[in-house]
This record gives C-alpha cells, structure tokens and sequence, in this order.
C-alpha cells in the first residue's frame, strides 16, 4: 500500500487541465503547458528519463549536491526550514536534509497531491525527529507558507533545472517571487542547466529507447482518458529542437497527417506537420543566471559546477535580510 501524509491543500487544482488543453488547442500557435505532462505515468515516465544514459541534469546535480554538501551547510548554518518548490519524489532531498544542521522542518509543495503525500510520509520515516509539511499548491500562482515556521529562516531548494521550463521573464517572476515567500533571511538553492554542445543536448531531450517520445506522447493518452478525446496516438509523434537564439531546447508533439479530433464535444483541426508546442527548457550561462538572479533580489553567495560545465548549483541569498 503506498504511503500517504496529510496534506494541505492551498487551492483546488482540479478542470485546469481541460480549460488548458481547450484554450491552448484552439489558438493559432498550438500548446499544452508541459505541467500537464505529470500525471501518475507522466511521473512514472519522467523519473525513467532520469535514470537515462542520455539524460545527464539528474545525475550530474545528484554528484554535485554530494560533493558540495558540507559547503551547503556551512553556508545555510543550522536551524532552516527547507522549502522544497515542485519537490516531485523529493530524491535529492535526502542528499540536502543528510548534510544540514539540525533543520527546523520540510515544507514540500508540489500540484501533485498523490506525489506529495507518498513523498512526505517517506521522509517522516526516513527523519522520525523532524517536522514534515506537505503543502499541495501550484508554486507559481501564489501561496503563502504554515504560519507556525514564520519566525525560522528558510532555505528554499528548487533542483533539477525546473526553472529552465518557464519563460525566462516568468523565472525571474518566480525567483521575486519565491524570495516574498521564505521571507526575510532566506537563502535558496536552485538547479540550472547549463549551455553545451548539441551532440550531448539534443539525445537528452530525443533517446534511444523512446522514452522522452512516450513521457510527451502521453499527453494524448491523458486526454483521451480524461477528457474524452478520439485522437489517434499513431497521428502524432514528438520533436525536440534547440532554439539558439533563446537557449533552449523546445518540445513540440507534430501532428503527422491533416487531421480533425475531437475533445470534448469541441473539434479541433490539425495539419499534417503542425505542431503543438509542450515545453521549453532553458539553459543558462552561470553569468546569466546570477545577473537574472540579481534582478529579483538574490545575490549569489556561491555557485558548483561539475568538472564538464554541464550543470551548476546556485546558493543565493536574500538582498536586505
Ligand atoms: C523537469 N525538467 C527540468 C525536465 C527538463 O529537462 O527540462 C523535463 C523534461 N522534459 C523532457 N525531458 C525532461
């Protein structure tokens, strides 16, 4: 049976999807915001992709937080309570919570109750003596944190390179954000994916064994399941591209033939070879990365790249507190 914690629910989630897909289908430039890829066997698929030859963010960061662990907690000193945004199955947070000084609680948030509950009943058995408070919430539209850890000094983690996927005007928004939130005397540390060569980029976002095709396929499989549709998963395949002049790699699914779907009750046309687009993910220059950094009000105390440049672990600080 698998494990559940209780969870605060911020605000209700639930239509979102089907108001996206509805709205997004019906514009001239064809997108899914790619939070929908993560429904049960989109978490199941994208933890696989983690574990790819090709996919080196999850495996390069994982060594880096190793590595820099007693850094980390010399910096952070003792007492914080970590604030994970999008903490998924919360793996690295293990490395995070292993190498700090006696920290003051965990407050998860994620948009995925089911993950978030499993994940925090873990770490409640993996760290019987700490406080453990799931929050289920979508970081991005404005949450506020359990009164009760108003006077800790927060450290916020936001690994794997998930702020590559927004715009990079929305992730400037999300760090001003994200400082308003842990609050005066907050510290964060946030994953970016770093700029490199396309032979080592592009087989990360298209592999082998298919299993990023069938991660961003999977879309069309939830909305037949969830929304009724009638599309025809051999209709569609998936593409992924890197756009230079914005540094970042963008995932489309291309319809394959001239064709007409229907979701629910609303007709949808697509021709052969258009494209739906699903997601984007930046990468970043460390110096661009800190100077975005800088303009929402963080400054960096310290930056760990690997020893290839692939990846890089920002440890920020709050400007004025
Ligand atoms: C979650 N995020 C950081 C992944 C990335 O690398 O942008 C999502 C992903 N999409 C396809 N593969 C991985």
């Amino acid at each position: 049976m698998a494990l559940q914690s209780d969870v605060d629910d911020a605000e209700p989630l639930d239509g979102d999807f089907a108001r996206a897909v509805l709205t997004g289908l019906g514009e001239d430039a064809k997108n899914i915001p790619c939070q929908f890829l993560y429904d049960a066997r989109g978490s199941e698929l994208f933890e696989e992709i983690t574990r790819l030859e090709e996919y080196y963010p999850t495996r390069t960061e994982i060594a880096l937080l190793e590595a820099c662990g007693s850094e980390i907690a010399a910096l952070a000193g003792p007492g914080r309570a970590v604030v994970e945004f999008g903490s998924g199955s919360s793996r690295k947070t293990h490395i995070l919570l292993d190498c700090l000084d006696d920290p003051a609680a965990y407050i998860p948030i994620d948009i995925s109750h089911d993950a978030l509950g499993e994940a925090a009943a873990r770490l409640k058995q993996s760290y019987p003596g700490l406080a453990v408070h799931p929050l289920h919430a979508d970081f991005n539209q404005g949450l506020e944190l359990p009164a009760r850890y108003g006077a800790c000094p927060k450290l916020g983690f936001f690994p794997g390179s998930t702020i590559g996927n927004f715009t990079l005007d929305a992730a400037a928004e999300f760090l001003a954000d994200a400082g308003d939130v842990l609050g005066a005397n907050s510290d964060f540390l946030v994953g970016a994916d770093l700029r490199k060569d396309l032979d080592i980029l592009l087989p990360a976002y298209d592999d082998r064994q298919g299993v990023t095709s069938a991660f961003i396929l999977n879309l069309i499989h939830r909305i037949n399941r969830e929304l009724g549709g009638d599309l025809d998963i051999g209709g569609f395949k998936h593409q992924a591209v890197y756009n230079d002049r914005l540094g970042r790699i963008e995932i489309y699914i291309i319809s394959l033939v001239d064709q007409v779907v229907e979701i629910m009750g609303r007709r949808f046309a697509l021709a052969g070879g258009e494209r739906i687009h699903i997601e984007n993910s930046h990468k970043y220059t460390v110096a661009q990365f800190q100077a975005m950094a800088r303009d929402a009000g963080w400054a960096s105390e310290h930056v760990w790249t690997d020893r290839r440049d692939y990846f890089s672990l920002h440890y920020l600080r709050r400007n004025g507190g």
